[in-house]
């Protein structure tokens, strides 16, 4: 039987119901309590693991193109794909190629050094999607600071705003992540607690 996975953590429904009802219904619809089988698992990763997300309980296993299993063995269509990470589908074959072709010769090089395939690979990124250059990140969040501070930095050089008066506004309700500045410009108060508080809302 094929299930319809629209999982969102939690903290994200309170974000996106406003916004975006249908996918608040899908989260509630997909709520369930874990079989015994994915309790484990579970409980494993509460026990060792910092409570930054709240995930729904479904626990996977393996993924193929569009579908993933969980421990069980039921499958799903994932719409989610990994908030777009995993668009091209999991395990795709082209892609597990070029990753062990590329691992098994040069694992990592940090940016303290060039390599022989960054620059092919910025040439036909930035070609792809008609940017003049590109700025490669690990993460979600980094790509949300680095666009903050290509505003400021627009804000002054570009627009000619007076230094350190630049402004960036931000939605209300927004989620983009659990660094900083990006918990210092969310409104959702999952986001911040006495231990984490917003650094500032000024210039933000
Ligand atoms: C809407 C949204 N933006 C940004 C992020 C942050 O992405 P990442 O975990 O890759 O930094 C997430 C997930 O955590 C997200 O759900």
């Amino acid at each position: 039987m094929i299930r319809v996975a629209s999982a969102l953590p939690r903290h994200y429904c309170r974000s996106f119901v406003t916004a975006t009802p249908g996918i608040f219904q899908a989260v509630e619809h997909s709520s369930q309590l874990p079989s015994e089988a994915q309790r484990k698992y579970i409980e494993k990763e509460e026990r060792y693991g910092a409570h930054n997300y709240h995930p729904i309980p479904v626990v996977l296993e393996r993924g193929e193109g569009v579908h993933v299993w969980d421990v069980e063995g039921k499958r799903y269509f994932d719409f989610l794909s990994a908030y777009s990470a995993v668009n091209q589908g999991h395990c795709h074959p082209k892609i597990l190629e070029a990753l062990h072709k590329q691992t098994s010769t040069l694992t990592l090089t940090s940016r303290a050094f060039h390599n022989n395939v960054l620059g092919d690979y910025e040439e036909f990124i930035t070609n792809l999607f008609g940017f003049d250059k590109v700025l490669p990140m690990n993460t979600g969040v980094e790509g949300g600071e680095t666009a903050v501070k290509l505003c400021r930095r627009w804000g002054y050089d570009v627009k000619g705003i007076p230094n350190d008066k630049a402004r960036v506004v931000f939605v209300e309700g927004n989620f983009w992540g659990r660094t900083m500045a990006a918990i210092s410009s969310s409104t959702d108060p999952s986001s911040y607690d006495r231990c984490v508080p917003p650094i500032t809302s000024q210039g933000l």
